[in-house]
Parts: C-alpha cells; sequence; structure tokens
C-alpha cells in the first residue's frame, strides 16, 4: 500500500512531550525558534507527571551544601561510569535551572522562611561523604506534576506548536547519515506526516515497559531508543537498569524514597532494621541499588515479610500525622488505594522495582547524539540529539541517584535549546530527506498493519517482559544471563508470526501497541547481550560470578548495535569521561564505594 505523506517544516522538531521535552521545546520557542512538539499522550499525561519525591540542587537551604558536594555524590552513586564534564555540568547548572523553574511558577514547598523545602534523599551527602544532605526539592510528593503542568503552560506561552496522538514511526535520515527529521502516525485521523527539521530531538522517556514489573507507565517503550537502534545506530550502558526499593509489592506503583528521606525505614520478618547492617553510615538512605540488593538478600535468605515471606515493610507509621499529611498526602493515598494500608496505623508491603534506565541514546554534555566510530569515540550524529531517561549523557552511570532524574530533563532539556540556538539559523533551507529511510519506516507501518500471523501482541510482550523480569534482574550470572539472551532472541525472532487484528488507520491501539512491543524488543535483547558481555559487577549491574568492579577491562561504556532484522547484536566500548569542563572542581579518581 502506498501511503500518501503530509510533510511540515520546522527549525526543530522534538518528540516528546514529557518533562525533558517540553522544557527543550519551550526553550527553543523562546529563541525565536519554530518549534513543533510531538506526543503520543497528552503532554500533561507523560510519565514526568508521577515524578514524586523531587528534584535536586545544592541550594543550601536546609543546611549547608555545594554543587561540588553534589558533583561527588553523582560520581560515586554512578560507580564511576559517568562522564565527570557532563556531571560537572548538571551539578553547578542545577542552581540555576531550579530558581528558573521557581520563576516559571512551579509551586515548591516552602520552608518557615519561604524558601524552597529540600528533603534529604539516598546518595545525597554534604562533604564528600561525610553528612547527610538534604538537597532534594519537593512540591509536596508530587513534583513531577508540578514541574510537568508548569512546563506545558510556558511552551503554549512561548509558541511550540504541539503534534498530540502523533506517534513517532522512524527518523528521517538522509543519505550522508545526518537526520533530516522524523516520520509520524496521527491516531486521530490516520495520517501519515514527515515533520522535517535542522534538529530532531528525541526526549521519548525510558522502556520499563521491557518488564512484567515496574514503576513505569504503560506508554514507557522507549520510542525514540528503538527509532535510533532502526537507523543504524547504537545505545550506551544499556545493561544497567535501577530497581527502585519501594515498589508496592504486587503492583508496583511508586512509593517515594522521600518517604525514607523524611525518617522511614525497612525492617525483615524478624522486625529488624537491616540496612544498617549493609550501609552502616547512610543506613535506609544508601543507593538505590544498595538497597535492592540488600532487600533482595533479606528475601532470599527466608527473612522476607508476609505469607511467601518475599517482600519487605516500610514504616512511616511513626512519623508526625502533619509531615504524612503536608509532604507525603500522595503516598498515603497511593498506599491506601494499592496495598490496602493506612500509612499511620501499618507499614507498606514493598519490593524492588524496575524504575529506571541509565542506558540510552549516547549524547555528549550539549546533548548531540554521539555514535563511535573506529577513530573517535566521540563522532557527533549531525541533526540529532537526545535528552531525558531516553539520552546516555551520561550522568547517571551504572547507578542513578534518586532526584537526579527531574534535574537531569531540565538541564539537559535547557541544554538542548541552548544548543539549538546555536547551530540551527531559523528558516534556513533543509538538507535533502534520504528517500530510502522513508520507505524503509513506511514499509514496517505497514507490514505490521497487516501482519496476520499466530501469536497475539499481548502474548510476546508476556514472554518478553517474563524473560527480562527473570533474566536481567537485580542479581545476574553468567548462566541466567546466557539463557535470558537464547529466550530474548527466541522472543525477538517470534515477532515475525504476530497477528494485528486491526487494520484501521484511526486510533487502531491493536497497531500502536503492536509498534510499541517492536520497540520493546529491540531494546530488551540489547539489554541482555549487553549485560551478557559485562563481566564485573558496578552500581546495578550485579554479577554474581564477578561479585567485585573491574576498573582495568570495565570502566567503559558499552556501545551496542542490533539488525533489525536477525536480531544480531554488535558490541564495542568507549571510554569514561574523566575530566572535567572547567577546573572549578577536580576530577574524583575511582575508589571503593561504600555507604
Ligand atoms: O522515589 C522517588 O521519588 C523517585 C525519584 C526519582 O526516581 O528520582
Amino acid at each position: 500500500m502506498t501511503y500518501e505523506i503530509i510533510t511540515h517544516e520546522y527549525d526543530v522538531v522534538v518528540v516528546g512531550g514529557g518533562g525533558a521535552g517540553l522544557r527543550a521545546a519551550m526553550g527553543m520557542s523562546q529563541k525565536g525558534l519554530k518549534v513543533a512538539c510531538l506526543s503520543k499522550v497528552f503532554p500533561t499525561r507523560s510519565h514526568t507527571v508521577a515524578a514524586q519525591g523531587g528534584i535536586s540542587a545544592a541550594l543550601g537551604n536546609m543546611g549547608e551544601d555545594d554543587w561540588r558536594f553534589h558533583f561527588y555524590d553523582t560520581i560515586k552513586g554512578s560507580d564511576w561510569l559517568g562522564d565527570q564534564d557532563a556531571i560537572e555540568y548538571m551539578c553547578k547548572e542545577a542552581i540555576p535551572a531550579i530558581i528558573e523553574l521557581e520563576h516559571f511558577g512551579v509551586p515548591f514547598s516552602r520552608t518557615a522562611e519561604g524558601k524552597i523545602y529540600q528533603r534529604a534523599f539516598g546518595g545525597m551527602t554534604t562533604h564528600y561523604g561525610q553528612g547527610t544532605a538534604q538537597r532534594t526539592c519537593a512540591a509536596a510528593d508530587r513534583t513531577g506534576h508540578a514541574i510537568l503542568h508548569t512546563l506545558y503552560t510556558q511552551a503554549l506561552k512561548h509558541k511550540t506548536e504541539f503534534f498530540i496522538e502523533f506517534i513517532a514511526l522512524d527518523l528521517i535520515m538522509d543519505d550522508e547519515g545526518a537526520c533530516v527529521g522524523v516520520l509520524a502516525w496521527n491516531l486521530n485521523d490516520g495520517t501519515i506526516h514527515a515533520f522535517r527539521a535542522h534538529q530532531t530531538v528525541l526526549a521519548t522517556g525510558g522502556y520499563g515497559r521491557a518488564y512484567f514489573s515496574c514503576t513505569s507507565a504503560h506508554t514507557c517503550t522507549g520510542d525514540g531508543n528503538a527509532m535510533v537502534l532502526r537507523a543504524g545506530l547504537p545505545l550506551q550502558d544499556m545493561e544497567f537498569v535501577q530497581f527502585h526499593p519501594t515498589g508496592i509489592y504486587g503492583s508496583g506503583c511508586l512509593i517515594t524514597e522521600g518517604v525514607r528521606g523524611e525518617g522511614g525505614y525497612l525492617t525483615n520478618s524478624e522486625g529488624e532494621r537491616f540496612m544498617p547492617r549493609y550501609a552502616p553510615s547512610a543506613k535506609d538512605l544508601a543507593s538505590r541499588d544498595v538497597v535492592s540488593r540488600s532487600m533482595t538478600i533479606e528475601i532470599r535468605e527466608g527473612r522476607g515479610v508476609g505469607e511467601h515471606k518475599d517482600h519487605i515493610h516500610l514504616h512511616l507509621e511513626h512519623l508526625d500525622a502533619d509531615i504524612i499529611h503536608s509532604r507525603l498526602p500522595g503516598i498515603a493515598e497511593t498506599a491506601k488505594i494499592f496495598a490496602g494500608v493506612d500509612v499511620t496505623k501499618e507499614p507498606i508491603p514493598v519490593l524492588p522495582t524496575v524504575h529506571y534506565n541509565m542506558g540510552g541514546i549516547p549524547t555528549n554534555w550539549r546533548t548531540e547524539v554521539v555514535s563511535p566510530t573506529a577513530t573517535d569515540p566521540n563522532r557527533v550524529v549531525p541533526g540529532l540529539m537526545a535528552i531525558g531517561e531516553a539520552a546516555c549523557v551520561s550522568v547517571h552511570g551504572a547507578n542513578r541517584l534518586g532526584s537526579n532524574s527531574l534535574l537531569d530533563l531540565v538541564v539537559f532539556g535547557r541544554a538542548a535549546a541552548i544548543r539549538a540556538a546555536e547551530t540551527v539559523v531559523p528558516g534556513t533551507k533543509h538538507r535533502k530527506a534520504g528517500a530510502a529511510s522513508i520507505e524503509k519506516a513506511l514499509a514496517r507501518f505497514d507490514k505490521f498493519r497487516n501482519a496476520d500471523g499466530n501469536l497475539k501482541t499481548s502474548d510476546i510482550r508476556m514472554n518478553m517482559q517474563r524473560t527480562m523480569q527473570n533474566h536481567a534482574a537485580v542479581f545476574r550470572t553468567g548462566e541466567t544471563l546466557q539463557e535470558g539472551c537464547t529466550k530474548i532472541s527466541d522472543v525477538f525472532a517470534s515477532k515475525q508470526d504476530v497477528k494485528v487484528a486491526d487494520r484501521s488507520m484511526v486510533f487502531n491501539t491493536d497497531l500502536v501497541e503492536t509498534l510499541e512491543l517492536d520497540n520493546l524488543l529491540s531494546q530488551a535483547v540489547v539489554t541482555l547481550y549487553s549485560a551478557e558481555n559485562r563481566k564485573e559487577s558496578r552500581g546495578a549491574h550485579a554479577r554474581e560470578d564477578y561479585p567485585d568492579r573491574d576498573d582495568v577491562n570495565f570502566m567503559k561504556h558499552t556501545v551496542t548495535w542490533i539488525d533489525d532484522v536477525s536480531g544480531k547484536t554488535a558490541i564495542d566500548y568507549r571510554p569514561v569521561i574523566l575530566t572535567t569542563l572547567t577546573n572549578e572542581v577536580e576530577p574524583v579518581p575511582p575508589k571503593k564505594r561504600v555507604y
């Protein structure tokens, strides 16, 4: 079938209307660029809305703080896989970025003196690990909601043009490997659109839905990551998947780390506060990988709670009711709805749950997408940028600290706007689109639209999610990973036999879910193969057969390509950046990571 294409021309097209996409789009519009923002859901329903605990910045409102302490904590949190130039940029720029958000109208919680309220979060310290920092700026426990709504109104104010319920299908590349825009499907009327742009910005979020149990929305299918893979470009550090310690047992709903920041704690079946045994100094506020591993060990050793001894208790019933009502109102409601628990009287049943992807599209600190070659590990792909959870800048390395994610969205969304204004001359002529890339994208769309095999999309998805849950878990071994690689390759191959019952072009959710599944599958394959290849333990990648970090052989970023037809992967590595951007701070050399 041939598809008629409606063509649009913009200076920049931003794919994704979450925190990163909106911050970039509003900033670019403000700087005089003509900006289109595509979103597959209404922007204020993007997954940023679910972010609870807060956004980090060394404002020092609750006691002494310094962005250099934040820089050190983030590098240690990353288990020395984070790029130190980008981490310096993020931690220093955090301060003006938050003040800017305040001026945009984000309704932050306040101290008695009227300053932005800040709470403690895991791994955030003062004086390079000596004290506990209160660095996470909060709007009660609905910080993402507050930021997202504010940024959307700012984008409207600056005349960003929104294309809502448009699903991005593929990048449009020219014959020289530059990105010249994106092809999209308008769900509402079934039309196909080509957005031509000098810069295409991917702000499409993570791919949590590759797993069976996650805190992510159903929309978190990493569509931008998958488009990058189909364009023949690699993803970076995909083996690093964060498990948040406190997802509600059974439903996976997030219970913010802010609960522990406000004084909550974890116990096992013996009623023991076990975290001091694993992290004597930070205790319940150690980094997430450490807390998730400790909880998993407690359960494995028979000290889990409940009938099946398969989860852990999170207590906040000792906290002052005023704190719960003013600082954690959403948590009280969520615990009641999803666990039937009154948090003022009983603990919440929790379990480590997939929450965040440290890996993604490799970029430099200016947010330009990087595709390494044998001679140039930092080669920039012309016309393509990536931000937010979709990107791997890499500021989180092997493990992200809580509240550094909202920060990443706004700092690098803002950086993308700065870079686009430097590189794009408004209204200039567009590069010629490569006809081959448009044809390939339409052929994929048409193939799935007419897919008439024997397998339901939901069955293939379940096979993928169970494989990921069992084989790319909190703890991994060579054996479980190799088995996982074989299984996920089989699941990937099974997509050829999918059946899409609905052939229509208008609001065909059957087809949407199949396209999303295809996107998830390539990322699941890349995750498992990258994990199998990394023979060490670092941050969220904990291998029982290689329990130690191996800086000699593995202090490097994994870059992985996939052939979309055969599902075969190719893996290479690129160096971690261990130098800073300025001389305002010294690089932090690797050392043992204890909390
Ligand atoms: O626990 C939380 O509120 C989550 C925050 C984050 O992932 O940054």
